[in-house]
């Protein structure tokens, strides 16, 4: 298979990008995007240019770090899956590829593709976590848990942080992320001492990085690799609520 790739190139976070011209000949249609990339790398590297700067780790749908905007949607056309997971097939021969960062404000440019992320983990070090020892792993039955609330902390851990909620949603809003990892702890017993705190200090962090609001658009969920529900932004907005009505009742 043949491609015309354009693919943003920027030196920087300070110089300005555009959009440069690759064609790329000979894919094999099992090929996966991201060693598409490769090739093309491999091809500029052979003529003495520099190569495209992208994320990558896993190559398996796991660690979150393939962040691409690939005609205009991120994560690319085959949905749910991570850049990683999207082979040449599901483009037609000959096609027009344009590759992108995620464009959101609160993930400036490093270089060409590679985008820095570190929002998503403050709002994470402001209240993802539990503060107990956890020590050696207890029996399992000795703290039960319903099957629900283990089934939806589940769903909600699926979350791998790569921020394609925030690059797909007209608004740049990271509440689809935010209320997955508030929401996995609020289903466990262990996550309880915390509850209040959590919810009210992810919150301010999400909002202080600079990320929209949520307006309902749903095109969060459509772009999630990990099929994160946006029932879960509604299970934080309850969250939030009980937390500053609990607060206003103590103060
Ligand atoms: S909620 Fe989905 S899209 Fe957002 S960071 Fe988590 S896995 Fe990525
Ligand atoms: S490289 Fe890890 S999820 Fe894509």
């Amino acid at each position: 298979m043949n491609f015309k790739l354009k693919i943003w190139r920027q030196a920087n976070a300070k110089s300005p990008g555009k959009l440069v011209d690759h064609d790329v000949r000979d894919i094999s249609p099992n090929t996966s995007f991201l060693e598409m990339l490769d090739i093309v790398n491999e091809q500029l590297i052979g003529r003495g240019e520099q190569p495209v700067a992208f994320d990558s780790d896993c190559r398996e749908g796991i660690c979150g770090t393939c962040s691409l905007t690939i005609n205009g949607e991120a994560h690319g056309p085959d949905h749910p899956g991570a850049v990683c997971e999207l082979y040449m097939r599901k483009f037609s021969d000959g096609a027009t590829i344009t590759i992108e960062p995620f464009r959101v404000g609160a993930f400036p440019i490093v270089k060409d593709l590679v985008i820095d992320r570190a929002a998503l983990d403050r709002i994470v070090q402001a209240g993802g976590f539990i503060s107990a020892r956890a020590g050696s792993a207890p029996e399992a039955n000795s703290i039960l848990i319903p099957k629900h609330n283990a089934d939806l902390a589940m769903e909600a851990a699926a979350c791998i942080g790569c921020g394609a909620c925030a690059a797909g949603c007209p608004n740049g809003s990271a509440m689809l992320f935010t209320s997955a990892k508030v929401s996995h702890l609020s289903f466990l017993p262990q996550g309880d001492p915390e509850r209040d705190r959590r919810v009210l200090n992810m919150v301010r962090v999400m909002d202080a990085e600079g990320f929209g609001n949520c307006t309902n658009t749903y095109e969060c969920e459509a772009v999630c690799p990990a099929k994160i529900s946006a029932s879960f932004i509604a299970k934080m907005n309850r969250e939030y609520a009980r937390a500053v009505l609990q607060r206003s009742a103590v103060e």
